[in-house]
């Protein structure tokens, strides 16, 4: 670890050591208050996991430990601090794999202690996603209706203020992201699908295939996206084989339209029963280039102001965990206890 106590030349604080460690991703972000990253370094466990199509707990965690403190002590000096002089601690405490959350979130506790006892916040890894479009905003936190779609969760949140979500909608069965990884495994396409899908799709025709959107019009905000998936399972067998790549890149398009097409819907239907004018995008899937496209034409069409997570913090990192633990630490939010543990199935809103 680096130990000269050197300090950034100015600051605003409190310097944050935030680190995500929630499924496959090993991430360190150092920050100074809300709006200045200093850091943001990420390893990723992507190629170790994609000879078995999906993430293996095990060896997840096996390589969080083995990275984290060489990835942390990459975090101090890009940030040209020491970390004598992190102001509070945070790491995520769930949702996420039991064992891979736990080497995160004690390591930041370790850090907390032997620093003396600093402020640790455990921190709701899809609250980082939620407050992501923030991110670098100068106007801070605004009341919105939210649209959260990453590998594990599709969630339609109102966003009152900090700490103050409704959830408005979930799905059903399959999270978009896993819809996206599923259907990708189906095509013999490598993990992680999503990108491969939003890749392949780029050539293809959306309209080539008529797949369901689920739930487009229930009337409420729930989500489902297994029939979709069971539809590309049927659709596979009458397609000549191996597939052509035309034939690829169209099933590709048309399964990204399908899966686009009932987000957009739903987030507009989240909007107006909201009463907000603001809408926010975020999570893995927030990443993929029809959503982002087609939200915007309707936000555009409908005078919806639309704020989307910057790439880089569309996926697992660490600078939108330390960017909450910012957000509560400068609104006087208490720390979390030591003695808390993490939770794989910590919730967001009810
Ligand atoms: O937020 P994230 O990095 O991790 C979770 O918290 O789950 O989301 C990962 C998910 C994966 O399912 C991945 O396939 C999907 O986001 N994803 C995409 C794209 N990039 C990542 N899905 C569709 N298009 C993309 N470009
Ligand atoms: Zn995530």
């Amino acid at each position: 670890m680096t130990r000269s106590a050197t300090a950034p030349p100015s600051y605003a604080g409190p310097l944050i050591l935030a680190l995500e460690s929630s499924c496959d991703e090993t991430a360190v972000a150092i920050a100074d208050g809300l709006d200045h990253i200093l850091a943001s370094e990420i390893s990723s466990q992507v190629e170790l996991h994609r000879p078995y199509g999906g993430v293996v707990p095990e060896l997840a965690s096996r390589n969080h430990n083995l990275n984290l403190r060489p990835l942390i002590d990459l975090a101090l000096e890009k940030a040209g601090v020491s970390i004598e002089v992190i102001d509070v601690f945070a790491a995520t405490a769930g949702p996420g794999l039991a064992s891979s959350l736990l080497i995160g979130n004690t390591t930041a506790k370790a850090l907390a202690l032997a620093a003396g006892g600093k402020p640790f916040y455990s921190i709701n890894h899809m609250e980082g996603h939620l407050l992501s479009p923030f991110m670098g905003d100068p106007e801070g936190i605004r009341p919105c209706a939210a649209l959260v779609v990453s590998g594990g969760h599709t969630l339609l949140i109102h966003l009152r203020g900090l700490g103050d979500y409704q959830l408005l909608g979930t799905t059903r069965d399959d999270a978009a992201g896993e819809a996206f990884d599923k259907v990708a495994k189906m095509l013999g396409l490598p993990y992680p699908g999503g990108p491969e899908i939003d890749r392949q799709a780029r050539a293809g025709d959306p309209a080539a295939f008529d797949f369901p959107r689920s739930m487009i019009d229930s009337g409420d905000l729930g989500f489902s996206f297994s029939g979709l998936k069971t539809a590309m399972f049927y659709q596979l067998p009458k397609l000549d084989q191996p597939l052509s790549p035309t034939c690829l890149a169209d099933l590709c398009a048309s399964f990204q339209e399908a899966v686009v097409d009932v987000l957009v819907a739903k987030a507009l239907t989240a909007i107006r029963q909201t009463g907000e004018t603001l809408l926010t995008l975020s999570g893995g899937v927030s990443c993929n280039h029809r959503l982002r496209e087609k939200m915007s034409a309707a936000c555009e069409k409908n005078g919806i102001e639309l704020k989307i997570a910057a790439p880089a913090w569309c996926t697992d990192n660490a600078a939108m965990i330390a960017y909450v633990a910012a957000a509560k630490a400068l609104h006087g939010v208490e720390p979390s206890s030591l003695d808390e543990d993490v939770n794989p199935n910590l919730r967001l809103a009810d």
